[in-house]
């Protein structure tokens, strides 16, 4: 198994002017995995996708023929897929890109996702501050429209399919599958309770496939070049290639398009390494929401399973590097000011919890925390783990248990007494009363 060097595949065609266009996409094969697969039954695609192994590429790492597979089937429903291409996670800058330079790779997958679910209406949801990916995937979806390879009876399969661009207005927790669906129907942005899940009871009340790009974007290639081409990248567990996108302090930040189970040395290395010859410090394998790890830990193959190993997740596969130069109650206090900024306020630990934290947090980052917070932290945390309405608040109690872990001193180092438990803790609170807030 390949898990090692760079395999352009969704990338490999991107110094092509024109790929972005209908006739640039087909020179290089385009559509031609759509028209094989609308040859084949429906469930032989869904049992393809399930063969291949292929896992979402949207940060939870779902096995994605799995989860086509639990649309009901031949239930007289509407069913509908939704592209999730909200992408706001921090240090994830993967989506986009393959939407600007390849938008027909996006829609190929839409089309052949969406005669394997059984969808005759699909969505892409797309992040509204980055216009310029949704000029580009609005425009391939006209082009396929004009081409017939959208619309009524595609390709004379008698697969009827109408997509619509969706721009979002914004909001990190709209990137949230379900918090997508109540946006999509005009609704605030917010969390559904789960069960149901969307398969059964989606977008308007109906089976739903909602996918990341990225993970649409392989299914070109997995239907065109076939279940054993697709596993002989990666792991048993994680196979496939990804589209790694290196950010920090590094010499070539980028997208490297590699196996799954390369290491983080190997990405660093096409990375151009570490800026100004220096080391890491830490670094996190997916975006803000997972744990972080150090640089005993760079030679640990990139899959789903060795980094819930460590302790961490892949997440989005976005590896953010950070060097001796940064301050780890400075990155955490950053991170939790984002989500308490992005928490959707639906439920209480999440809501309170990322305000508190962040409170706590500052003093630290001024100097003044002190030895019994350290503790409050960890138990503040605890309180939102596990009891958020959705992973949003997951993800907020994440980055000071793993910096702790790794840099204690620095967060002892940010108090202003001993670390003997002696300064009373509530009197050094100092917040805003909630109204003012
Ligand atoms: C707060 C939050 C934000 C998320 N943002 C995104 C996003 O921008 N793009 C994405 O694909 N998944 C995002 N997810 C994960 C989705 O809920 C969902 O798992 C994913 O879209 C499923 O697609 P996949 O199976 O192809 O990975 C987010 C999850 C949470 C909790
Ligand atoms: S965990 Fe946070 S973002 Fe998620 S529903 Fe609760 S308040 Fe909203």
């Amino acid at each position: 198994m390949i898990t090692t060097g760079l395999t352009p595949v969704i990338t490999e065609h991107w110094d092509a002017p024109d790929l972005y266009t209908l006739d640039g996409y087909r020179r290089f094969g385009g559509y031609e995995a759509l028209a094989s697969a609308l040859k084949q039954d429906p469930d032989a695609i869904i049992g393809q996708v399930k063969d291949s192994g292929l896992r979402g590429r949207g940060g939870a790492g779902f096995p994605t023929g799995l989860k086509w597979s639990f649309v009901p089937q031949n239930d007289g429903k509407q069913h509908y897929l939704v592209v999730n291409a909200d992408e706001s996670e921090p240090g994830a800058c993967k989506d986009i890109p393959i939407m600007m330079a390849d938008p027909h790779v996006l829609v190929e997958g839409v089309i052949i996702a969406s005669y394997a679910i059984r969808a005759n209406h699909a969505f892409i949801y797309i992040r509204g501050e980055v216009p310029n990916a949704i000029r580009k995937v609005a425009f391939a979806v006209e082009q396929a429209k004009a081409a017939g390879l959208i619309g009524k009876n595609i390709l004379g399969s008698g697969f009827d399919l109408d997509v619509v661009v969706h721009s979002g207005a914004g909001a990190y927790i709209c990137g949230e599958e379900t918090a997508l669906l109540d946006s999509l129907e005009g609704y605030r942005g917010q969390p559904r309770l789960k069960p149901p899940f969307p398969a059964v009871a989606g977008l308007y009340a109906s089976p739903t496939v909602i996918n990341n790009v990225e993970t649409i974007a392989n299914i070109p290639f997995i239907i065109g070049r076939g279940v054993e081409w697709f596993r002989q990248f990666g792991t048993e567990k994680s196979p496939g290639f990804k589209v790694w996108a290196v950010s920090g302090h590094v010499n070539n930040p980028g997208l490297f398009e590699a196996p799954l189970g390369i290491t983080m040395r190997e990405l660093l290395d096409y990375a151009g390494g570490v800026r100004g010859g220096g080391e890491v410090k830490f670094w996190l394998p997916g975006g803000s929401s997972v744990p972080m790890l150090t640089a005993e830990h760079l030679d640990l193959p990139l899959t789903y399973e060795a980094m819930a190993e460590a302790g961490t997740m892949l997440g989005t596969g976005t590896p953010m590097i950070f060097d001796s130069t940064v301050s780890v109650v400075k990155a955490v206090t950053r991170w939790l000011e984002f989500y308490k900024h992005e928490s959707c306020g639906k439920c209480t630990p999440c809501r309170e919890g990322t305000y508190w934290i962040t409170g706590v947090l500052e003093k630290f980052e001024h100097g003044h925390g002190t030895a019994t917070e350290m503790d409050t932290l960890v138990n503040l945390c605890g309180q939102i783990a596990g009891r958020s309405f959705c992973a949003l608040g997951d993800a907020a109690a994440t980055p000071y248990p793993a910096a702790l872990k790794f840099f204690r001193q620095e967060f002892t180092d940010a108090t202003h007494t001993p670390v003997d438990g002696t300064f009373d803790p509530v009197a050094s609170y100092v917040f805003a009363p909630a109204v003012a807030r």
